[in-house]
Order: structure tokens, then sequence, then C-alpha cells
């Protein structure tokens, strides 16, 4: 067992941590937002997703955010785009990278999407296709691949096929969500050992939510099996509006500290990252659901943490 030298991390706060927000929060927060976190050294920031507003309102300004942004050199900004209409929208605003995003349990996938697991994937063809005749990149999402909110366990088997028909066509990279945040580092290694039969180890991530307080843990597991792409929210922030109770993804702060004990690059500025998370923070009137950053603002503040 080695653990890489560095990781990418991929920060998903401003789409996956708040799209969940009932508020809806301003197109000038979310964008200052996603220009800290690129100032703290993140190499890729999901800006937003195309989605139908009616769906999630939260992301109803996406062509705003996309037309306000201040882009920097070499960071990548990814946007949700569910279908051809998403991804026509999300171009026309200036995206040059997406995502399609599917799932390994049936009753997500209907709930998230309003399709199946193979309609879906009928509809991420022309996605992919259209994208990759740009020359622009497409990450693909499945869902639930260790357990579904409404079917319970998922087996490994039916997310790798799932990760190896979105690598198939075309997706650099496969992110696979704990949506629910149930997994640990056995069920993990378990569904990861699976996908890696069908898609290289360096085409997959991890995109893990902490329901459980087991995401870092989870990682940790990852990086053991050879995975050194992980995504991750700024505070912690977020959950999926089709999976109800689910936390925020794993915070990137608690990500970073854990990287940097070990060694591992990651190119982050712990403390423009804490700069970040508290100017959202401070919008939302929440306190971090990140450990690392809370008893890291505590020390800031002349605490004892
Ligand atoms: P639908 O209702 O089946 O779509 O929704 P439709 O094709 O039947 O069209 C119905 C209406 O939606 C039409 O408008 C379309 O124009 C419009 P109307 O004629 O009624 O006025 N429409 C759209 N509008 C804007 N953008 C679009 C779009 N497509 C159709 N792209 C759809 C299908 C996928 C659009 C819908 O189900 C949807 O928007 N779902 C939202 C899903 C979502 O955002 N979920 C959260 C993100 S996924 C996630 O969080 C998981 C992840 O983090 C990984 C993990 O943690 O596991 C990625
Ligand atoms: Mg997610």
């Amino acid at each position: 067992m080695s653990l890489p030298r560095s990781v990418k991390i991929v920060e998903v706060g401003p789409r996956d941590g708040l799209q969940n927000e009932k508020q809806l929060v301003p197109t000038a927060v979310k964008v200052e937002l996603i220009e800290r976190l690129a100032d703290a050294g993140l190499q890729a920031v999901e800006a937003t997703s195309f989605v139908s507003s009616k769906w999630v309102p939260q992301m109803g300004d996406n062509t705003e955010v996309m037309q306000n942004l201040r882009r920097k050199a070499g960071v990548a900004y990814p946007v949700l785009a569910p279908n051809l209409k998403g991804f026509d929208a999300a171009i026309e605003a200036g995206a040059t990278e997406v995502a399609v995003f599917g799932a390994a349990s049936e009753a997500f996938s209907q709930k998230n999407i309003n399709c199946s697991v193979a309609e879906s994937i009928k509809r991420f063809e022309p996605v992919i296709c259209a994208a990759l005749a740009l020359d622009f990149k497409v990450r693909g999402y499945v869902s639930c691949v260790v357990g579904c909110p409404y079917e319970g366990a998922v087996a490994p088997e039916k997310v790798a096929e799932v990760a190896m028909r979105l690598f198939d066509m075309g997706c650099y990279e496969v992110s696979l969500g704990d949506t629910v945040g149930v997994g640990n580092p056995a069920s993990v290694q378990r569904m990861i050992e699976a996908c890696a039969r069908h898609v290289p180890m360096k085409q997959l991530a991890g995109h893990y939510h902490d329901t459980y307080g087991m995401a870092i843990a989870n990682i940790y597991a990852s990086m053991e099996l050879g995975m050194r792409v992980f995504d991750s929210s700024v505070a912690g922030l977020g959950g999926c509006p089709y999976a109800a109770g689910a936390s925020g993804n794993v915070a990137t702060e608690d990500v970073v500290y854990l990287l940097n004990g070990l060694g591992i690059e990651t190119g982050i500025d712990m403390d423009k990252l804490l700069d970040a998370g508290q100017f959202i923070l401070q919008h939302l009137g929440r306190e971090p659901a990140s450990k690392a950053a809370k008893a890291l603002l505590a020390m800031r503040a002349g605490g004892c943490a």
C-alpha cells in the first residue's frame, strides 16, 4: 500500500453545496465564492448546474454565474448538464467543461432526473458527443454507489456497469457518489474494486457525502487502492434535494487537513480556503460543518483548539 504523492480536489460547494439551500443566494455571492475558491488553489470548481429551475430553483441563475465569473488561468469550472437542453445553455453561457450525472439505482434516477438509468444513458450520449466535438471535457457522475435512499444497499457490480458506460461513452473521469453517505471503508473499497475492473483507477474519483461521519475514512481507504481525485465542499455545505436527510459532501477543509498531515500535495492554501468558507457561512448565517475549520478558526481567534 502506498499513498499518492499528490491529490486533486474538485470543489463542488458552489453547486452541490448550495443547490439544497432554500433561500436564494445572490448571484454576486456565488461568483465571489467561486473566485475565492479558485484563488485558494482549487484546480477545479464546479460552478453551477444547467438543470430545470423548477426542479432546483437555487441554480436558476446559472447563466449569470457563468457570465460574471472572473476565470483564473488553469482552473476548470465544470457545470452539470443532464441533457442537450442543459448542455446548449451551458455552452451559450461560456462553460467549457460539463458533467452528466446518472445513478446506480433506478428509484434515485427517477426521482433525480425523471428517467430510468438506461434512458439517462441515452440522454447523455448526445451531450457527450456534442461536448467532445467541441473538444470540451465531460465528467460523469454515478450516484448511490453504496446505498440509495429509496432502494437501500446497491450492488458494486451495478455501480461498475454504469461507471463503465460513462467511461466508454467518453467521460474523462467518473466520480463515484456516495449520495447518502452510508459507505464505510469496507463497502467503499468493494465498490471501487468492482469499478476499477472496468475503468482505470486514475479515471475514477470519490464523491463522498458525510452523513455518518465516514467520508474522511472513506477517502483514506480509497487512496489505499490508488484513487487520487476527490470531490469536496467548502465548509461541508450541502446535500442532495432528492436524498432527504443526507449531509453535505465531505468538507474541503477536512480533506486538506488530512492530506497536509499525510504530506500529500494539493496546492491549496488552507488560510484562503478558511476565508472562503467564512465568506459563505457568514452569508448563510451558519457555523462550519467542518471540524478542521472549526478548530483552525478557533486557533485564529486565539483559542487553544
Ligand atoms: P423533465 O421534466 O423530465 O424534462 O426533467 P422534460 O424534458 O420532460 O422537460 C420538462 C420541462 O423542463 C420543459 O419545460 C423543458 O424545457 C424543461 P416546460 O416546457 O415545462 O416549460 N427542461 C429544462 N430546463 C432547464 N434546463 C434543462 C432542462 N431540461 C428540460 N436542462 C430534468 C428532466 C433532468 C431537467 C429534471 O429532472 C431536473 O432538472 N432535475 C434536477 C436534478 C438535479 O439537479 N439534482 C441535483 C444534482 S445531482 C446530485 O446532486 C448528485 C451528485 O452530487 C453526485 C452524488 O452526490 O451522488 C452529482
Ligand atoms: Mg453530491
